[in-house]
């Protein structure tokens, strides 16, 4: 039963309340609440006297050198490097490839600053294995295996850091208190003593975190806004690439991404991530847009299966775009094209899965599915970008001449865009063709070739 000192949290979303329920009144998972004992450790100690408000412009922010993950791709996620006192979360899946990463990122950090690698799932002959496999140098790194929260924060203040690594935060405990490792309260718990001990010496603390099924990470919101940037760690196992995205980041801009491909030797970066989202081949169903993903555009394809339905509600599904986002394109092709598309099947892929969240491949979209259904493959190496709007105008795109300069890079012919204020033609003559469109009919009139209006 509950006491004063109980507290019932619900694993899934870590929301607490007092007493227990079967299904969580926050996220309505059934049987995630767990009774955990309140901590009752005093923390009044810790608090430090000696700090005084300073003028604003006394300060000076050169203090503050990053340093280098020694991935490039890793860096630009993080905004430029890893920032020295910052606390990161890395989330992920099991098995997606986390422990990996990381130790591949000690090695190198290792080469100019001291490291500290904190095992709490496997032991040092494990670790050892693995760094085998990696083939890499490292020079001031130390490995620590241990679960025990206090030992790990003893051994850290011996140590000094620059850089530490908590590999993995569900795996270890506080022993004064009551609830098992990896719960809510010891996941906070030891965390927020890792993250001040970090700030106090101004280590940078790299935290792992496995995720849940629904995605979130366990003992989640509230160590999103502990620490100061959140990374997940994507792919399936299937396909050997692996995406870091950024979350939040309080030193540098969200939805950057890393790509990643994992070799027998570990994972390595892919710098030309156009060519493994594409196949260039000229089939109906089938386009290319140009997407931009944080601050690097590059080229995706987009594949509509369009078939005619056995059942009575017609089957919609994607892979890599948002649902609702089919529906609305399919939507805005039955009102502005006037074509019946309620008889029909639709699957939407876009190449290798990847999520797009960049609205401007709408048209890319678009243009497959109509592809798709008339069975006509779109205009030869022809590029789509455009944000369909609700009643068919294609909408203004951001960051369309990075766009373009990538098209151009990629040795794409024809390029489909919004109608732009800015003179594209004279910059990019003779380079790339550019055709600027104001609808969805003037899209599919030119790079469908046909008149669908008139079928
Ligand atoms: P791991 O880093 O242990 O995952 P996590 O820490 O996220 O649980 O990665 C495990 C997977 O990666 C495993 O399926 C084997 C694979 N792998 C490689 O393909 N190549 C390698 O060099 C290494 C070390 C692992
Ligand atoms: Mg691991």
């Amino acid at each position: 039963m509950s006491n004063k000192f109980s507290t019932f949290i619900c694993q899934n979303c870590g929301s607490e309340t007092s007493q227990y329920f079967g299904r969580c009144l926050n996220c309505n998972e059934w049987n995630t609440i767990v009774e955990e004992k309140k901590s009752q450790i005093s923390k009044s100690s810790n608090i430090k006297k000696n700090k005084k408000s300073k003028l604003f412009n006394e300060i000076s922010s050169e203090k503050i050198s990053r340093f280098t993950s020694g991935f490039k791709e890793f860096d630009r996620v993080l905004g430029g490097g890893i920032v020295p006192g910052s606390v990161v979360l890395l989330g992920g899946e099991p098995g997606i490839g986390k422990s990996t990463i990381v130790l591949q990122t000690a090695g190198k950090i290792s080469l100019k600053e001291k490291v500290l690698y904190i095992t709490a799932e496997e032991s040092l002959e494990q670790v050892k294995i693995r760094w085998e496999r990696l083939n890499q140098h490292c020079i001031d790194l130390k490995i620590y295996a241990e679960t025990n929260l206090s030992l790990i924060l003893e051994e850290i203040k011996k140590v000094k850091p620059s850089f530490a690594i908590i590999d993995s935060i569900q795996a270890i405990h506080n022993e004064d208190m009551e609830s098992s490792p990896g719960s809510v309260s010891q996941v906070r718990n030891c965390s927020s003593d890792l993250q001040n001990l970090a700030k106090e010496n101004n280590i940078a603390l790299l935290i792992i975190g496995h995720v849940t099924k629904d995605g979130a990470l366990a003992g989640p919101k509230t160590l999103e806004h502990l620490v100061d940037v959140v990374i997940n760690f994507e792919g399936d196992k299937i396909s050997s690439h692996r995406l870091l995205r950024s979350v939040k980041n309080r030193f540098g801009s969200t939805f950057e991404i890393g790509i990643f491909e994992m070799l027998e030797k570990g994972l390595s970066e892919i710098k030309n991530p156009s060519s493994i989202f594409t196949n260039k081949e000229n089939i109906s169903g089938v386009t290319t847009t140009i997407t931009t993903e944080g601050s690097r555009p590059f080229a995706v394809d987009i594949q509509a299966l369009v078939n005619k339905t056995f059942y009575s509600n017609p089957r919609r599904t994607t892979t890599g775009i948002s649902i609702n986002r089919l529906h609305q394109i399919l939507a805005v092709i039955e009102k502005h094209l006037g074509i019946k598309l309620s008889q029909y099947d639709c699957y939407v892929a876009t190449g290798g899965g990847f999520e797009i969240n960049d609205p401007s491949s709408d048209l890319g979209v678009a243009v497959s599915i109509l592809s798709s259904l008339k069975n006509i493959p779109p205009l030869e190496n022809c590029s789509f970008i455009g944000e369909l709007g609700l009643s068919g105008q294609v909408r203004q795109s951001n960051n369309l001449r990075p766009k373009i300069e990538e098209a151009v890079r990629l040795g794409i012919n024809n390029i489909l865009v919004p109608k732009s204020k800015y003179d594209l033609h004279n910059d990019f003559e003779n380079i790339i063709k550019i055709k600027e469109i104001s609808n969805i009919s003037e899209a599919v009139d030119y790079a469908l070739i046909q008149n669908y209006k008139k079928n």
